[in-house]
């Protein structure tokens, strides 16, 4: 299959609107990273995502809705009638933005998208390009980021064509993500709302519309225990290269090695040196992270090493993705990098 890349304009947004609707599946831009998207009412056009993808299909997708009213969800039950008022509140006050609301699941929705749960993961996003889209299959869509399984979600249509280059027809170019990882996702399942994956939404922002702290689910599960959601996996959002936290600010560099920096840093910078974000906003450290670990992924860097990302907001969702991303802690002894790789249980 040959991928092209389309600038969103009203021919190739009628394009991907035609494909969606017979069944195919479009990368599509959103406001968190790039989505691949498919009819999320038919089955076999789902099955083509997890295929794309090499997704094992025990992992939810979540659908992205086309109006931010959940009672047309309910009322086309995509949800169901159980729906709690928390969700209501949540969507009014997020939506479009970068919320999932896990919440109980309607009879329409088929098992494949929702691996069998009685939940489903439903968010409204915020791009103008995908809401055009939603307005005009008014089907919901079923997307994931679009990357192969377990690596680094594409916050542009370059890096979808990447990750997916002969698998997926047509790629919406909307331009670069926004917000750059990927949505915070919340259970208001019973017995009390949980933070599945954290994102630019924060606890702190949800309890202030529903009343009370969600709870947050211990992070980096092993594989093999339970998985309360799949994007709690341990290893996620990875380079090829192995990425290792440093555990102090980066100082000495070395040439066989790739050095992210948070900021700038003092002095003249090496081509092995990346930067998150040069004056150390978390915005656009949050925007430029998937970019930066891709570009230090490419070349013949032995390992990446990356600096602590300071406390904000945005601090949590970023430092899980690293966490996911990485494979073990460095060290300067104070004449050498010290990598050591964690142990896999
Ligand atoms: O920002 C985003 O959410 C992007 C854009 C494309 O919308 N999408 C995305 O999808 O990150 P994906 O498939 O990479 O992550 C979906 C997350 C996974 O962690 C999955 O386990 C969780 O949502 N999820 C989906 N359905 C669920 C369910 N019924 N119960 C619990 N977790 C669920
Ligand atoms: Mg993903």
């Amino acid at each position: 299959m040959k991928t092209e890349i389309h600038q969103a304009n009203p021919t190739s947004l009628r394009k991907a609107a035609d494909l969606l609707l017979s069944g195919e599946v479009v990368a599509i831009p959103t406001e968190t990273v790039y989505g691949l998207a498919a009819n999320g009412l038919n089955s076999e056009a789902v099955k083509k995502v997890f295929l794309a993808k090499g997704r094992p299909s025990t992992d939810p997708l979540i659908l992205h809705l086309t109006s931010r009213d959940l009672q047309v969800a309910i009322q086309s039950d995509i949800l169901g009638k159980n729906t709690p008022h928390e969700a209501f509140d949540l969507a009014s006050a997020f939506w479009p933005g970068p919320l999932t609301m896990v919440l109980p699941r309607g009879s329409r929705v088929p098992p494949v998208v929702t691996a069998g749960l009685d939940s489903v993961a439903v968010r409204y996003p915020a791009h103008p390009v995908t809401l055009e889209l939603l307005s005009m299959i008014q089907v919901p869509l079923a997307a994931p980021s679009a990357n192969r399984f377990g690596r680094i979600s594409p916050t542009d249509a370059q890096a979808v064509l990447h990750e997916l280059d002969g698998k997926v027809s047509l790629i919406l170019d909307g331009g670069e993500s926004a917000t750059g990882v990927e949505s915070t996702v919340v259970s208001l399942l019973p017995p009390e709302p949980a933070i599945l994956r954290p994102g630019k939404i924060t606890p702190e922002d949800i309890a202030r519309v529903i009343g009370r702290t969600p709870y947050q689910q211990a992070q980096n599960l092993p594989r093999n225990q339970s998985m309360p959601s799949p994007g709690m996996l341990e290893s996620h959002y990875a380079p090829q290269t192995p990425l290792y936290l440093a555990e102090a600010p980066l100082s000495p560099i070395h040439p066989d090695l790739r050095f992210i920096h948070y900021q700038t840093p003092k002095g003249s910078l090496h081509s092995n040196q990346f930067i998150l974000s040069p004056e150390g906003d978390p915005e656009s450290a949050a925007r430029n992270l998937y970019r930066i670990l891709r570009q230090a992924d490419t070349g013949h860097g032995k390992a990446i090493l990356i600096e602590p990302i300071p406390d904000s907001d945005l601090a949590p969702a970023l430092r899980d993705r690293l966490q996911r991303a990485s494979v073990g802690n460095a060290r300067w002894d104070g004449a050498n990098w010290i990598l050591r790789r964690r142990n896999k249980t």
